[in-house]
């Protein structure tokens, strides 16, 4: 039957799920399936309620499209569709919500406070310490982060991340050094664990551009060996089965310098872009672009 590949959106992500999706609309079209392009959510119900669709391929990033509404609304239809359902969706999205499972479980994620708006950052950030980072809880591609060394870049941080909505995210900031650790991502395409990938940016840190603009952005795949390598995968589905996640996704780590692992978030429609991390981790696992949205579509075969 007919797919509707749904992507853009309204989220601060708009223009990467846009890329993510003329991707995936390509390659599925390419393996043979009859894929179109549908741009949001409302438009999205409407074909399906009319009965234009047999399934739906998910690429909206951020908002209802990551965070559990369209999942939600597609399973009442009765329309089967790609990636995790209503509450992993719901958990992964709330980088706070996902941290408090994983700490209750007793999976390692950095030291954090959750700050509703209104709240005092100044006691909050001296109970974490320097250096940290300021994150909006819902958001996804770095959009709102700071990165606060001292405790004069705090309100301007603050400022930012309250342009976007949800709570705000304080964290201890893991860094790794030349020899060891650093920032790394694990995918997983049903349940299969992808090498993991350590990126090493060219500027401070891997922001939305050294994501998508920046061509100097350097990729190791497999980012680890051995035993280490192992481990982090691991952690990675450990991280993707407590968040009820499934289908696919990716699951971001920091790496400290002693070798010990972070988890930072879980994303459950990842970047599909040509600078995109899943894609770069399944070509090492001998999975080809269209090989990997294949995959992808099968998981809404259940
Ligand atoms: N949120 C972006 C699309 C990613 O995780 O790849
Ligand atoms: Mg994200």
């Amino acid at each position: 039957g007919r797919v509707a590949v749904v992507m853009g959106g309204s989220s601060a992500e708009r223009e990467v799920s846009l890329d993510s999706g003329r991707n995936v609309l390509e390659a599925l079209r390419s393996s043979g399936v009859d894929a179109h392009v549908i741009d949001g959510i409302p438009a999205l119900l409407d074909a399906v309620r009319a009965g234009h669709f047999a399934r739906v391929f998910n690429i909206l990033h951020g908002g209802g499209g990551e965070n559990g509404e369209l999942q939600g609304a597609l399973q009442s239809l009765g329309v089967p569709f790609t990636g995790s359902g209503v509450l992993g969706s719901a958990l992964s999205l709330d980088k706070i919500r996902a941290k408090q499972v994983w700490t209750a479980l007793g999976l390692p994620t950095p030291r954090f406070k959750a700050l509703p708006r209104g709240a005092d950052v100044h006691a909050a950030a001296r109970e974490i310490g320097f250096p940290l980072i300021v994150k909006p809880a819902w958001e996804g591609s770095s959009v709102g982060i700071t990165r606060v060394f001292s405790e004069s870049e705090l309100d301007a941080a603050v400022e930012l991340a309250l342009r976007y909505p949800g709570d705000l995210l304080m964290e201890t900031l893991i860094e790794g050094d030349a020899s060891e650790g650093g920032e790394f991502t694990v995918g997983i395409l049903g349940r299969e664990v992808l090498p993991t990938i350590k990126i090493v940016p060219k500027g401070e840190y891997y922001d939305y551009n050294a994501k998508y603009v920046a061509e100097d952005t350097q990729y190791i795949v497999p980012g680890l060996s051995g035993e280490a390598e192992s481990e982090m995968r691991a952690l990675a589905l450990a991280a993707f089965d407590a968040l009820a996640c499934s289908g696919w996704g990716r699951v971001d780590v920091m790496r400290d310098r002693h070798g010990r692992n972070w988890l930072l978030e879980v994303n459950t429609a990842p970047g599909m872009t040509s600078h995109s991390l899943v894609p770069k981790a399944a070509t090492i696992a001998g999975l080809d672009f269209a090989a990997v949205c294949w995959r992808v579509l099968e998981s809404s075969f259940h």
